[in-house]
């Protein structure tokens, strides 16, 4: 399996000091701790991404895993290092190494930090401008903004914990990508499922070593997803099992973050009425995402008509109008991707009025809600 080699395989240490500068000043700087992140293959394919979710089995084992393949290198943070033997050529970057420039060792203890589900602040750019609407949020968004940019400004004045919350689809995701392109600043995004752990003491411990990467990475932003798969009240926990430990030691970091300048946490739901009474608390502020009004769903309807591979030749504004009570996501993803794909399938070379039967048909489900 180890058979193969290239800069960036394995060196013993013998060989490192023999290899790089003055044999006699090199100094190996033993690395403690080392906390990497899953960064994917360098390449896609077909523009499909090949990269596989790596989920942690046993740390220990993981660590000795790491520890064999890369010992001798010299790793500072944002490095990348390749793995060479189950996926060849998968990159981890270095979130953080004690000390911060040091040698991977056989003492090293090396950890990996989940994936995040998405990497906003490196994924396709989105700004402020193309968010429609939810003008409250984003001048909270602005104060944040200028908070990164300069801390110590703010003092006890900073903007910590904001919650977002509002109907499925209508762009609280999409305002923190937003924010994390404008800022460009370290993002974490965590999905709040992904903090459950499968074991007792598990979703704490993970809870805990997040935090204290975030720490290590500030100013950042913190953006937690769907905060209400977790954060639930006490009396809605048997629906989802007990979450109790999470919530807690979500409850304990926060705090402790508080004294942290730079840190912004941000929390997203669909229903703030079910989050534990003691987490929503810690929130300083909770901004509603309200459905689209009229000329919202016109700017939404006319925004991404404009990106369709086929002209359009139905009336925006009486779409718009019928439309009421549909999300953003409804309108891009229901409306627009249902008559271009109703279209492609009838061999029509446009969308006109007869593309948009359908949006009559959400309407009804919608209002048998069965589509929320
Ligand atoms: N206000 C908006 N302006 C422009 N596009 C929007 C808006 N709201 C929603 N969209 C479109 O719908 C998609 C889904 O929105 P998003 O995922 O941000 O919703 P959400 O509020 O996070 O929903 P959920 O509560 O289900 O997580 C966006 O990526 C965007 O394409
Ligand atoms: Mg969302």
């Amino acid at each position: 399996m180890k058979t193969k080699k290239s800069s960036r395989s394995r060196k013993p240490l013998a060989e490192i000091s023999r290899t790089s500068g003055d044999p006699l000043t090199q100094q190996i700087v033993p690395a403690k701790e080392l906390v990497l992140r899953p960064a994917g293959y360098p390449l896609e394919v077909n523009n499909v991404p090949v990269n596989p979710l790596l989920r942690i089995r046993d740390e220990k084992l993981f660590s000795a895993y790491a520890v064999d393949q890369w010992q001798g290198i010299k790793v500072k943070p944002n490095d990348y290092l390749f793995d060479q033997l189950l996926l060849p050529d998968f990159a981890f970057e270095v979130v953080s190494v004690v000390p911060t420039e040091a040698h991977i060792v056989s003492e090293t203890k090396i950890r990996l930090v989940e994936p995040p589900d998405l990497i906003p602040s490196k994924g396709k750019k989105i700004g402020f401008a193309d968010v429609i609407g939810h003008e409250n949020a984003k001048a909270k968004c602005l104060i944040i903004q200028k908070y990164i940019a300069d801390s110590s400004r703010f003092a006890e004045w900073a903007p910590r914990r904001v919650l977002f919350y509002g109907f499925p689809g209508t762009g609280k995701t999409m305002l923190a990508r937003a924010l994390a392109w404008e800022t460009q600043t370290e993002f974490f995004y965590i999905k709040a499922t992904s903090l459950i752990g499968q074991h007792v003491g598990a979703g704490a411990d993970k809870v805990n070593k997040l935090f204290e990467d975030i720490t290590r990475k500030k100013p950042c932003i913190v953006f937690i997803d769907e905060i209400d798969s977790i954060g639930l009240d006490r009396g809605f926990q048997s629906v989802r099992g007990d979450v109790t430990e999470v919530v807690n030691s979500l409850i304990s970091q926060f705090d402790l973050v508080e004294d942290q300048e730079g840190v912004v946490v941000i929390a997203a739901t669909n229903s703030r009425e079910f989050l534990d009474p003691a987490l929503r608390s810690r929130f300083e502020e909770e901004i509603e995402f309200p459905l689209p009004n009229y000329d919202q769903r016109l700017e939404i309807l006319e925004k991404y008509a404009s990106t369709l591979p086929m002209p359009i030749e139905a009336d925006l504004k009486s779409l718009a109008r019928r439309t009421e009570g549909y999300s953003g996501r409804d309108l891009k993803d229901r409306v627009l991707k249902g008559a271009l794909h109703h279209a492609l399938s009838n061999g029509l070379s446009s969308l006109n009025e007869s593309t948009f039967k359908h949006v009559e048909v959400i309407k009804s489900l919608k209002e048998k809600e069965l589509y929320k």
